[in-house]
């Protein structure tokens, strides 16, 4: 399979101005992050909140600009020339966690399906009514010729965040980026969501970018997975190897939390030490190792990325088994 997308090396820092004479302070939201999207695959950023998964999303669609690095879209660079970033965003949808982010609630759902028809010049007034029925069908949202005519609020969460499904679909689109799109669901109907979204990938054969910090949700969908720590890749591969072989502390603090606990694994005590890490820069040398119980002298110094198959990577100088 060959790369749809790939980014290099982004870089994206925010400066807090402090205020009431506080320091203003640096953080690093992406730093140096690369990896790449094959034709077709899902592949899942996993992370706390704050761990810069949301900023990567806005870096690919460049609707912010990152310090250093670049996105290749197609074997293309996207820079910031208008036909490139026309290329971008007609080829790559995003979905946002709160369907309210993409959905205008004075707008009634045709039009809302319709918008990115009508910003990218797709058709006349006739055919882009077709492909919102089209779509709305594909979400399945029915009766079709109903749902256009109402407006959000009329609708349930669930059935929104359909809407904002089916308007990323409207174009298309060879990429979908989902940002926690199934978090502000109810837990009964994140399930249904989750399904629908995997049939639409497999019957087009949409390459995804789903983001979240659910690892149950991440296993049943993607095929790949980045765990993301303060900005950086720590661990990345096949999600079959990351998540039942996870060789980074983060990630197996991560599956912990989501695993019953075992009273034959109490010696194993994997958990995340919860000391106050503010003693120590977190950028200087592994950012993991203020909270990491198997930190040693070497951690002051940054891991890189290390291969343990083609399949499996990830930056500690810890060698857990
Ligand atoms: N526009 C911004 N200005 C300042 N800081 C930001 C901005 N956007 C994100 N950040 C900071 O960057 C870090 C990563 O944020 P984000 O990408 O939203 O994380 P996630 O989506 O994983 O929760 C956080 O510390 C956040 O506060
Ligand atoms: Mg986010």
């Amino acid at each position: 399979m060959s790369d749809i997308l790939k980014v290099e090396h982004l870089k994206k820092y925010f400066t807090k101005k402090g205020m009431f004479g506080l320091k203003s302070t640096t953080v690093r939201a992406t730093d140096d992050v690369s990896f790449s999207l094959k034709k077709g695959e899902v592949l899942v950023l996993a992370g706390e909140s704050g761990s810069g998964k949301s900023t990567i999303a806005k870096l690919i669609l460049k609707s912010i600009q990152p310090d250093s690095g670049k996105i290749v879209f197609e074997d293309q660079e996207i820079d910031n020339e208008k036909k490139n970033l026309e290329k971008i965003r007609m080829n790559c949808q995003m979905i946002h966690q709160d369907p309210y982010d993409s959905i205008n609630p004075r707008m009634k759902i045709g039009d809302i399906v319709s918008e990115p028809l009508e910003i990218h010049k797709i058709g006349n007034k006739q055919d882009r009514s077709k492909r919102v029925i089209e779509v709305l069908r594909e979400v399945k949202l029915e009766p079709a010729e109903e749902i256009v005519k109402r407006y959000p609020h009329m609708l349930s969460g669930g059935q929104r965040q359909r809407v904002v499904l089916a308007r990323a679909l409207a174009l298309k689109p060879k990429v979908i980026l989902a940002d926690e799109p199934v978090s502000m669901l109810d837990v009964s109907i994140r399930a249904e969501m989750l399904e629908l979204m995997q049939e639409l990938q497999k019957k087009y054969n949409i390459s995804f970018i789903y983001i979240t910090h659910d690892l149950a949700t991440a296993r049943y969908f993607g095929q790949r997975i980045g765990i993301l720590y303060m900005g950086k890749i720590v661990e990345i591969g096949a999600i079959n190897q990351v998540l039942t072989n996870p060789k980074h502390p983060y990630t197996q603090a991560l599956i912990d939390a989501i695993s019953e606990p075992d009273p034959n694994n109490l010696h194993k005590e994997r958990r995340i030490r919860i000391n106050d890490p503010t003693d120590i820069d977190v950028y200087q040398g592994c950012r993991f190792r203020a909270r990491c119980p198997y930190v040693i002298d070497k951690c002051r110094k940054e891991p890189n990325l290390e291969m343990i198959n083609e399949e499996h990577y990830f930056a500690c100088h810890v060698k857990l088994d």
